[in-house]
C-alpha cells in the first residue's frame, strides 16, 4: 500500500500591522462599505517594509513544528508569489533559519493555489520515499507588490503565512490528504500578472527617476478573475469528491482560497453545500494567496471549528491560471 501524507502539524503567523478599510479609503478613494460588500474584507494586515516573506515564513514554520511535536523534516516547501528575491528560492533560507540542517529545500510558484500545489507535491515526495517529513509553509508579503494607484487590487490582497508539517503514514489514518485535484489555464495568463521583473521584461523595481514604474505591481482584471474562480473551484471540488467518494453534504467543512465571500458562497452553492459550512477568515486577514488556506484552516481550529473526525474540503483558484483541491478527515491535533 502507499505511503500516505498525514498531516501532524499547523502553525499560523499575520504580521501585526492591522491596516482597516477606513485606513485605506483614507489614501485612496474606496470606502469600508464598498470593500465589505464586494468582497467582505473588514481588515488585513500588512508587514513592515523591513519583513520579508522569509520572516513571516519562519514564524509560521517554526509553530507548525512546534505543533508536530518535531524538529525533523527532511523537506521544506515554501509556496509564494513575493520571493524574498528573484534568486534564490526563499525556502533553502528558511530552512536555514529554523536550524533544520542540509535538507532539501524549494519554492513553489501557482500564485493563490501555491499551498494546495505544495501539499500535493510533498504527498508526491512522501509517497516517493523521497521525504518521510515535510514543512509546507505558505507565505506571502503582498504590500511589497500592490499599485498604491490602483484601488482595485490593494483592498484585497495582504501578507501571511501558514504552514503544515506532513508525515509519512497509512492512507487510512486521520490527517491523510486523500486525493489531489490540480490543474491550469496558462492561455489567461495575462487576467493575474506581475508584467516586470522576470525574463521578457527584466527590470529593476525602482527607475533612475526614483518612481516605481506600473510594470512591477500585481495587476488582476477582477470580473473574469471572479467567474474563472468560482467555475474552477466548484469543478476542482467535485472531481476531489468523486475521487474521494465523499457527498458534498457530508463535507463538514469547506476551507476554500479566502478571496471573496461572495466566491466563497457561489462554490458552495454549485457544489450543494450550506454556505455555514464554509470557514471564512478573509473578513479579518483579506485574501493572503498562498498563505489563504493555511491561515483559514489555523483560524477554524483556533475558534474550535474543527473536530476531530470531521470532513475538511480544501479548493484554491489562482494566477497562472492555476487551481486545486484535496481533503481528510481532521485529526487529533494542536495547531499553534
Ligand atoms: N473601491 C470603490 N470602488 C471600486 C473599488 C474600490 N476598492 N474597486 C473597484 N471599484 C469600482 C470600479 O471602478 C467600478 O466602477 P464603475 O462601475 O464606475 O466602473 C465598480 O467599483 C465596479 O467594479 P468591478 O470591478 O465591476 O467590481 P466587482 O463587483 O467585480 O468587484 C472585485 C471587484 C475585484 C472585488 C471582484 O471582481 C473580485 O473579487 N474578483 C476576484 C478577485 C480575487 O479575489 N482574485 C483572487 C483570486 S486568486
Amino acid at each position: 500500500m502507499s505511503r500516505a501524507a498525514v498531516l501532524a502539524g499547523l502553525g499560523t503567523y499575520v504580521p501585526r500591522r492591522v491596516v482597516t478599510n477606513e485606513d485605506l479609503a483614507r489614501a485612496m478613494d474606496t470606502s469600508d462599505e464598498w470593500i465589505r460588500s464586494r468582497t467582505g474584507i473588514a481588515q488585513r494586515h500588512w508587514a513592515q517594509p523591513d519583513t520579508a516573506t522569509g520572516d513571516l515564513a519562519v514564524e509560521a514554520g517554526g509553530r507548525a513544528l512546534k505543533s508536530a511535536g518535531t524538529h525533523d523534516v527532511d523537506l521544506v516547501v515554501v509556496a509564494t508569489t513575493t520571493p524574498d528575491h528573484p534568486c534564490p528560492a526563499t525556502a533553502p533560507h528558511v530552512a536555514h533559519r529554523l536550524g533544520l540542517g542540509p535538507v532539501a529545500a524549494y519554492d513553489i510558484a501557482a500564485v493563490c493555489s501555491g499551498f494546495v500545489y505544495a501539499m500535493a507535491s510533498a504527498a508526491g515526495a512522501i509517497a516517493a520515499g523521497i521525504a518521510d517529513r515535510v514543512l509546507v509553509i505558505g507565505a506571502e508579503t503582498y504590500s511589497r507588490i500592490l499599485n498604491p494607484e490602483d484601488r482595485a487590487t490593494s483592498v484585497i490582497f495582504a501578507d501571511g503565512a501558514g504552514a503544515v508539517v506532513l508525515r509519512a503514514g497509512e492512507p487510512s489514518e486521520p490527517g491523510a490528504l486523500l486525493a489531489h485535484d490540480l490543474g491550469s489555464d496558462g492561455s489567461l495568463k495575462d487576467l493575474i500578472i506581475v508584467p516586470a521583473g522576470g525574463s521578457r521584461q527584466p527590470t529593476g523595481a525602482v527607475t533612475a527617476s526614483g518612481t516605481r514604474p506600473a510594470e512591477t505591481y500585481f495587476h488582476m482584471e477582477g470580473k473574469p478573475v471572479f467567474r474563472h474562480a468560482v467555475t474552477r473551484m466548484a469543478a476542482s471540488s467535485q472531481t476531489l469528491l468523486d475521487r474521494v467518494g465523499w457527498t458534498p453534504k457530508s463535507v463538514d467543512w469547506f476551507v476554500g482560497h479566502q478571496a471573496n465571500v461572495r466566491i466563497l458562497h457561489a462554490v458552495a452553492d454549485q457544489l450543494g453545500l450550506a454556505r455555514d459550512r464554509t470557514v471564512v477568515n478573509l473578513d479579518r486577514v483579506g485574501n493572503t494567496s498562498a498563505a489563504s488556506i493555511p491561515l483559514a484552516l489555523g483560524d477554524a481550529a483556533s475558534r474550535g471549528l474543527l473536530t476531530p473526525g470531521d470532513r475538511i474540503l480544501m479548493s484554491a483558484f489562482g494566477g497562472g491560471l492555476t487551481w486545486g483541491s484535496t481533503a481528510l478527515v481532521w485529526p487529533e491535533i494542536v495547531a499553534g
